[in-house]
């Protein structure tokens, strides 16, 4: 299993600090939520393959770079929604499929109610988007859809995650790398990760 990889940088920080904040208002929590994503996304890609292109600036003719292999993006509804647009910007030639997946307040087990993603994903790499990594529960579910259409190349994108959220996944995926903002103490007794940031999903898109 290897380590979750966990940014390490004043501005991630800083937007950290306004998604944790409960004044913070709901547009200025999305636009901390795509500013994170996108820097997150960003070390996520650090070691993607590229292809020479060639290219002519107004110059010369130099050689520049093509991904090779562009990774489909899957946010998982409805939190990861506020990450797939700053996710596509950072990398515009990506795919984008998407699954469903509500958390049983109770039981805190994942529950499906969509799934669209292209038929194969065998030698494509994936992320999953999900700003929040609990217990794992919806994350695990989640990749054991991509598994089924053959992926074998996911990362787990997120902004926080709680310990036992990595563990899980370190037990259900060992091969799955955690990218994330931070990770903090502990889940309390609802799922909720502490301190945490409250619930991702209202607080971008409101309380349902
Ligand atoms: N999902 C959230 O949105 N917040 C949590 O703290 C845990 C799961």
């Amino acid at each position: 299993m290897a380590e979750p990889q966990v940014l390490r940088h004043p501005l991630v920080d800083v937007r950290m600090t306004t998604l944790r904040d409960e004044t913070t208002d709901r547009a200025t929590f999305r636009a901390a939520v795509r500013e994170l994503t996108a820097m997150v996304v960003y070390e996520a890609m650090r070691d993607a393959a590229t292809t020479p292109l060639e290219v002519r600036t107004p110059v010369a003719t130099t050689t520049g770079a093509q991904l090779a292999n562009p990774p489909v993006l899957v946010p998982v509804l409805r939190a990861g929604l506020g990450m797939a647009e700053a996710a596509h910007a950072q990398v515009p030639g990506a795919v984008m499929g998407f699954v469903g997946v509500a958390r049983d307040e109770e039981t805190l087990r994942p529950t499906p109610y969509m799934e669209s993603l292209p038929a194969s994903l065998a030698g494509r790499p994936v992320f999953v988007l999900d700003p929040m990594l609990a217990t794992g529960g919806s994350m695990a579910y989640t990749i054991d859809l991509l598994a089924a259409r053959g992926a074998d190349a996911v990362r787990a994108i997120c902004l926080l995650a709680a310990p036992e959220g990595v563990e899980r996944l370190a037990q259900a995926h060992p091969s799955v790398p955690v990218y994330t903002a931070a990770i903090d103490e502990r889940l309390n007794e609802h799922g909720y990760i502490v301190p945490g940031l409250g619930d991702a999903g209202d607080r971008q898109f409101g309380a349902m």
